[in-house]
This record gives structure tokens, sequence and C-alpha cells, in this order.
């Protein structure tokens, strides 16, 4: 924990109701440098995830915090459709011109498989959206920002692990989304480069949540993803009997994909590393080629898991009884997504280190303190005897 005189930073965080949002939003305020905004559509979140944030940041105040601290405790929380110039606007209004000191830019459609089926949908809430966002924040002098990119971007890339200097060639819409938000914001800070600088942060597979179990992954309806599925399985959500596992007739050890699971707080810290990585006397930009102040970064352990050892560990962590069938490839699927995250290790000190033990502890002790996720009445916490 740090505290400094420093008046607090305000950033925003978009989808910071938000899986991944709510984990950046607590490793934000756990330095108590930050005040932080929250804007958030609620599509796939839950508006308790932020009200379970802040009640960890309170509880992990000291008991003479000074105003500042216990400021940077509470959250801005605004409800906005950031497809909409205007409705952002009126949230940055509220700040002035230069108010806003950074974005962590989160909010995104990011389901593969529909965005093949409503692309237009994709286009307009993942590009349409930043593109309308780094609109409003030049006009309040908001040049700031970290961006919430995706190893989608690299396709069925041709070496594993991935460097970030991998062609990109999405295949999906919604990793199309992710080249073109990467391409606007590379193109804006070219353009000015004086005035804008900006971190592009490739997801690998998140994975896991917050120890308390306060906070984790809440998807609306059945999980699209494995690991939410194979909790919801586990605590009873999904009465399926067993896993469809999606091919075994990959290119990869079992014949399963691989990929990159990393603990969501560990990809939550990438995040603070980034924004630090954006102030005036950062040295992040002086390797770019050109003086555009640009750059993406790989957050993954570089650890390929295949989806057999996933179901294995899980199997350890619930103590649940799987089966599996092998079923045909899933549409959009690649054999291997596996990070190099040497340059984001080097560059920006970032390291998961968190292992798949960890994760799928962490995942089952929100799941089973949480069977309905957010919905889920905790009892306020018993004063101690
Ligand atoms: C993992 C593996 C499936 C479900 C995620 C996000 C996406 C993007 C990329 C952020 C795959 C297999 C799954 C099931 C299965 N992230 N599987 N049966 O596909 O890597 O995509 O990372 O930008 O938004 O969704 O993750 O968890 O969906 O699948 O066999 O019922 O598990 O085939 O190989 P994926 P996933």
């Amino acid at each position: 924990m740090s505290t400094t005189s420093e008046p607090l930073k305000r950033v925003i965080v978009t989808g910071g109701a938000g899986y991944i949002g709510s984990h950046v939003i607590y490793i934000l305020q756990e330095t108590r440098r930050y005040k932080v905004i929250s804007i958030d559509n609620l599509h796939n979140a839950h508006p308790k995830s932020l009200d379970r944030v802040a009640q960890l940041a309170r509880d992990a105040l000291p008991k003479d915090a000074t105003k500042q601290e216990k400021e940077s405790a509470e959250i801005d929380a605004h409800t906005c459709d950031l497809t909409r110039p205007d409705e952002i606007r009126r949230v940055f209004e509220q700040y002035g011109k230069g108010g806003i000191w950074g974005v962590v830019h989160i909010a995104a459609y990011k389901a593969v498989g529909e965005s093949t089926e409503r692309p237009l949908l994709y286009y307009a809430n993942n590009v349409g959206a930043t593109v309308s966002l780094l609109q409003v924040m030049s006009e309040f002098d908001c040049t700031r920002m970290v961006y919430s990119s995706s190893a989608t971007v690299y396709g069925t890339p041709p070496i594993i692990p991935i460097p970030e200097s991998t062609r990109l060639q999405a295949d999906s819409p919604y990793g199309k989304t992710k080249v073109m938000s990467e391409a606007v914001l590379e193109d804006l800070c070219a353009a000015e480069p004086n005035k804008w600088r900006a971190l592009s942060l490739r997801y690998f597979n998140p994975a896991g949540a917050h120890a308390s179990g306060l906070i984790g992954e809440d998807p609306r309806g059945r999980p699209g993803n494995l690991l939410p599925l194979l909790a919801h399985m586990a605590i009873g959500r999904v009465k399926d009997d067993k896993l469809c596992v999606f091919g075994n007739d990959y290119p990869t050890p079992d014949g399963t994909c691989v990929r990159d699971y990393l603990h969501v707080v560990d990809l939550a810290k990438g995040h603070l590393l980034a924004l630090n990585a954006l102030t005036d006397n950062s040295e992040v930009f002086d390797s770019c080629p050109t003086p555009a102040r640009f750059k993406a970064y790989n957050l993954g352990k570089g650890k390929g898991l295949s989806v057999l050892q996933i179901v294995e560990a899980m199997r350890k962590a619930t103590g649940f009884d799987y089966k599996y069938e092998i079923i045909g490839r899933r549409r959009g699927d690649v054999p291997d997504l596996t990070a190099d995250p040497a340059l984001a290790e080097k560059e920006l000190g970032f390291h998961a280190d968190q292992d798949l033990e960890t994760m799928c502890r962490d995942l089952w002790n929100w799941q089973s303190k949480n069977p309905n996720g957010y919905d889920t009445e905790i009892p306020p916490a018993q004063p101690l005897a």
C-alpha cells in the first residue's frame, strides 16, 4: 500500500463493473493514488460488483486514513452508452477540462462467436465507441489511454509463443475490432505525438478471482468461456451431465486447444503498470521507432495449457467429477494462443506469476461463495467475537 500527499489522479475505467474492470479498479484503489470513475452500460456486468470493490478498498484503509485516502476508496459510477458522444461528454463535464488524468478503456463486447453473427453491433460498440471516447477525451485534454486489446488480434499465429511483432491477422469480427481500435490509437498518437500516449494490452486468457471471493466473473446466462462454465457446472447452475470439448484433433500435445491462462489479479496489475508508464517521465516509448507514443504488450504467462489440463485442474479445485465428450471443433477456435510475455516483463515489470492451481482455487472460492453471482446475498461480516 502506498500513501502520498500528491492529489489523487482521476482515472476513468470503462467497463468498470465487469470481470476485468472490477479487478482493475481494485488494484488502482489499493494504491490510494487514484480517484476511480467507472463507466459501464451494464450490458454484461452487475452494479453490485462496484459496491463490493469499494467495500474491499474501505476495509483495507488504515484506522487513521486521511480524507484523501478515504476518497480514493469511493468510486464515481456512471452508466452510459459509449457509442453516444453526448453521454460521454456529460460525464467528462462533471470533472472539467483537464480533470481526468487518463482512461483505462476495457468496455467491449467480447464473444467471438456472437461477433460473427452480429458484426455491426461489434463494430459499433467496440470501434465506434473507442472513436467517440477518444473524440471526447481530446475535447477535455485527456490524452492518455490504456486500451484493452486481445490475443485474438493474432488470428492463427505463425509461431508460438507469440511476440508482439507478429503480424495482426484477426479472423473474427471481434478480433478485427481490436485490430482496428489499436490502429485508431496508433494513428492518433502518430498525428499528435506531443499530445497523445497510449498502451494497448493484449490479454490472453484471464481466469480466477480476487482471493476474498467478493468479486469475480459473473456472465449473464450460460458462460461461453471454459473456466466459468466449469465453475457453473460444479455449482449446479449448468445442469449438463458432461462438458462438450470442441475438438481433439488439433496439432497440440493432447489434441485439444491450448491457451495461456493468467490470473485476473495479475492481469489487473498489468494495467497499473501500464498507467504508470504513461506518466510524463516514462521511458517506455524511448524505444519506439517513430515519435508516436503508442506500444502494444502481451499480457500472458507464456505457458500454454490444454482444455483437458484445465478440466483436470478444476476437478481438483472443486471436487466435481467432470465428464466430457469430444465433439466437433468450434468455429473461430485456433490451436494455440500462448504469449511471449518478455516485452511486458522487461519494459513494464509485468509478471503473471500466480499458477493454475491458484487460479482454479480462487475461481471456485468466488463461485462457491456466490452461487448466483452478484445476485447472491452475502450476510454482512459478523463482528469479531
Ligand atoms: C478456451 C478453450 C475452446 C468451452 C477467450 C475469450 C475471448 C478472447 C479470447 C478476450 C477453447 C474450449 C470452451 C467449452 C471447450 N478474450 N472450450 N468447451 O476461445 O480462448 O476466447 O479468449 O479478448 O473474448 O472468450 O476462451 O474459454 O471460450 O475457450 O472445449 O464448452 O476451451 O474450444 O479451445 P477463448 P474460451
